[in-house]
């Protein structure tokens, strides 16, 4: 490929209203750009993020270097940032800059290779598309994604999985989903507030009140695809090390205590995965409950995993999951994110590549989704802007 002509930065806001950092390079009259999300509730073990301001002002340092030097693809790019940064949690140039320029410089060579985004994550990655990802869609919000002023459940998420490989299809379960929601909650008096994903927010202190409303909107609501119900726990952000407990508001659960409620959970609704069950260090106990579940859902590592691959084999030797999330941003480069994609699929894990809780309008997520055969999408709620064009992405795919 050509040497980059330049290197531009912008600071837009995501869908929080936060900066964030957003690129563009250039070769010739080709142009690409990409920005980059952020999350709230974190795993410890993620890639730092600077401030935008900052990721600006590392670019810029980086500008006369990356406009000199020749880079034969998206690989030997992600090796200069990675060799740059040097560190572990990409500390130096932070994750979201890295990401910025990863994802911006391999549309850059996608485009000089006149190949589409997919097409070219699916050639360098080695992996064919197998078909769609089904939609994780979230349609109650709860935990840390909330304002705490609505006394929101536990659970971070309470997602809706239509079992459709069309992601036409899976949209129009999704927004009838969503609806139908509505029209409970409105029939309730219930006021009509969302999270950060776009999901309605259901306050109190029982996190099955969530699953109650979404379960009689699955039956409510007429469709010849059945769906199923995905949680994120994201259990880390309310794990007390100090009395080991999980503590949320006035709640409290053991880890046993915590079993018992998923077990439960279990065999009353139609659960098809439960992501971060348990603090992202507590391995053993992700290995109890994988052990008691055995495969009859997906265990799905996330703060966990945080699409790392030294943490990926740390969970395996545990058998702590058998699936998880792949978060770009969580690692900084696309290249290390589809190491991890090929670990976890040695693992013969399923993979879900995931938003952030803060995103913006970049529909990355769907083409990488795609071009790895990913068994999901998980993309929040589509009444936000942010979230639907990931979707709409696949839809066009489909359609081309
Ligand atoms: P985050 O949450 O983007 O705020 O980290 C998303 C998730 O936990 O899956
Ligand atoms: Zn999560």
């Amino acid at each position: 490929m050509a040497k980059i002509d330049s290197v531009d930065t912008k600071i837009i806001q995501d869908s929080r209203d936060k900066d964030t950092i957003e690129v563009t390079l250039s070769v010739g009259s080709i142009k690409a750009t990409a920005s980059v999300p952020a999350g709230k509730s974190k795993g410890e073990h993620e890639a730092v993020s600077h401030s935008a301001q900052d990721a600006e002002k590392i670019i810029t340092q980086l500008t006369s270097t990356l406009v000199k030097t020749d880079f034969s693809g998206p690989t030997s790019f992600d090796q200069f940032l990675i060799a740059t940064d040097g560190t572990v949690q990409k500390s130096n140039l932070g994750g979201n800059t890295t990401l910025a320029l990863s994802i911006a410089f391999l549309r850059l060579w996608a485009q000089t290779n006149r190949l589409q985004l997919h097409q070219a994550i699916s050639q360098i990655a080695g992996i064919s598309p197998t078909g769609f990802p089904m939609f994780f869609s979230n349609v109650i919000n709860g935990g840390l994604h909330v304002d705490q002023n609505f006394n929101p459940l536990a659970f971070q998420e309470y997602m809706v999985v239509p079992q459709s490989k069309s992601p036409t299809k899976s949209l129009e379960i999704v927004n009838g989903i969503i609806e139908t929601i509505k029209n409970i909650l409105t029939s309730e008096n219930h006021p009509l507030n969302f999270g950060d994903e776009g999901g309605f927010i259901v306050s109190g202190d029982n996190p099955e009140d969530g699953l109650k409303i979404l379960e009689q909107a699955l039956k409510t609501y007429q469709s010849t695809e059945q769906s199923k119900i995905a949680l994120d726990i994201a259990a880390s952000s309310f794990w007390d090390p100090k009395n080991q407990k999980y503590s949320w508001r006035s709640d409290n659960w053991t880890t046993q205590q915590l079993i018992d409620l998923y077990q439960k959970i279990v065999a009353n609704y139609p659960i098809m995965s439960i992501e971060d069950p348990f603090n992202q260090d507590n391995f053993d106990d992700w290995g109890t409950f994988h052990q008691i579940t055995d495969d009859s859902i997906w265990i799905v590592g996330d703060d966990l995993t945080v699409t790392n691959t030294k943490r990926i084999e740390e969970a395996k030797q545990s058998d702590a999951a058998n699936a998880m999330i792949i978060k770009p941003n969580q690692i900084g480069t696309f290249t290390e994110t589809i190491e991890a994609i090929k670990m976890a699929r040695r693992f013969g894990w399923k993979i879900i590549v995931s938003h952030r809780s803060g995103e913006t309008e970049d529909d990355f997520i769907a083409d990488l989704a795609y071009g790895v055969a990913a068994d999901g999408l998980k993309a929040g709620s589509p009444l936000q802007k942010e979230r639907l064009v990931k979707y709409q992405r696949l839809i066009e795919i489909e359609n081309s």
